[in-house]
């Protein structure tokens, strides 16, 4: 495919849409909303407006680096703080889905969906990818209509317009564009990031102290395995507890599972055999955060297990 070609024909097709009218995104950090959001900006300068949503599920520093990336682009995104409202809907829930269901819901109903209509935007840009829609189709992924989960029936509330530019590529394709639209290396080679973010590495209660533990323990894991430029590498929270001793006390404490995979389409993984000395090196680091007196490392290729713990 001729990816110049194709940049140029969707920011044409963007402007044609939108007309004079306003448009609206949600950036991740991903790659795909990354990529919506430079072409839509291209397209349209600053009657799109991008909005990033901190749940609190972020990695540490997270919202910030994103919006520095975007700026150094000269396109504003606006942090929205939506902290309390994530751990409000998590608060108490233990179950997978239920957990999936919360982030989902308060990340479009409550949320995006209340930015959505206080812009006054008519057009939603989204970065749905083929797979996406494949996957939606199989019945692997759940509906994928983003007017419906935002809680807007395009029936009853005429004039919203969802704009979908990246629908026929699959992720290579859009990594291709990205680097025509000079996205920087950083996003355009994240290593894939769940939507419910830190919740899918949180087995039980999603809590603030939870979040923050499990934030610190990815970014050891993260400033270690980068160099093993594996498929995915992180930190998993577990609900279990384990005794163990420090300065001469028992104390019951948390466990961490190191998870590093390699993958080429997350269909199917195979643990990363990490040399001895680099496990003791993240081990070390692990059970020196607060409260965690055990490190493991997971060897369970998917299937059966899969990537993510929830
Ligand atoms: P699993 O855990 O199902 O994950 O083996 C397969 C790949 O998908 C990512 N993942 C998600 N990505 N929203 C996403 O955008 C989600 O809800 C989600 N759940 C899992 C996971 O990180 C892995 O790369």
């Amino acid at each position: 495919m001729d990816y110049k070609a194709f940049v140029e024909e969707k920011i044409s097709e963007i402007r044609k849409a939108v007309g004079d009218g306003i448009a609206i995104n949600a950036l991740s950090g991903g790659v795909d909303s990354s990529v919506v959001t430079a072409l839509g900006h291209r397209a349209l300068g600053d009657r799109l407006k991008t909005v990033f949503i901190d749940s609190a599920l972020m990695r540490e520093g997270e919202p910030q680096q994103v919006h520095d990336a975007f700026a150094d682009m000269c396109i504003p995104v606006d942090v929205v703080d939506a902290r309390a409202d994530f751990l409000a809907a998590l608060a108490g829930l233990t179950d997978p889905e239920e957990k999936r269901n919360a982030v989902t819901n308060t990340f479009y109903r409550t949320v995006f969906g209340r930015l959505v209509r206080e812009s006054g935007a008519t057009y939603l840009l989204h970065g749905t990818i083929l797979t996406d829609i494949e996957e939606t189709v199989a019945g692997i992924k759940r509906q994928h209509n983003i007017l419906a989960q935002l809680g807007i029936d395009p029936k009853e509330e005429y004039g919203y317009h969802v704009l979908e530019p990246l629908a026929e590529l699959r992720k290579d394709g859009v990594r291709e564009v990205a680097k025509v639209l000079g996205l920087p290396h950083k996003i355009s080679e994240r290593i894939p990031f769940p939507g419910p973010a830190l919740a899918t590495r949180i087995v039980g209660e999603v809590t603030e102290k939870r979040l923050d533990l499990v934030r610190a323990a990815t970014v050891v894991v993260e400033e270690e395995l980068a160099s093993t430029e594996a498929f995915q590498y992180f930190a998993v929270l577990l609900e279990d507890k384990a005794t163990g001793i420090r300065n001469g006390q028992r104390e019951f404490g948390d466990i961490v599972v190191v998870r590093c995979i390699h993958s080429v389409d997350a269909r199917e993984a195979t643990p990363v055999e990490l040399p001895w000395e680099t496990l003791h090196r993240v081990c070390q680091r692990i059970v020196s955060l607060n409260g965690v007196n055990r490190c493991l490392y997971d060897l369970t290729p998917k299937p059966p297990a899969t990537i993510e713990y929830i």
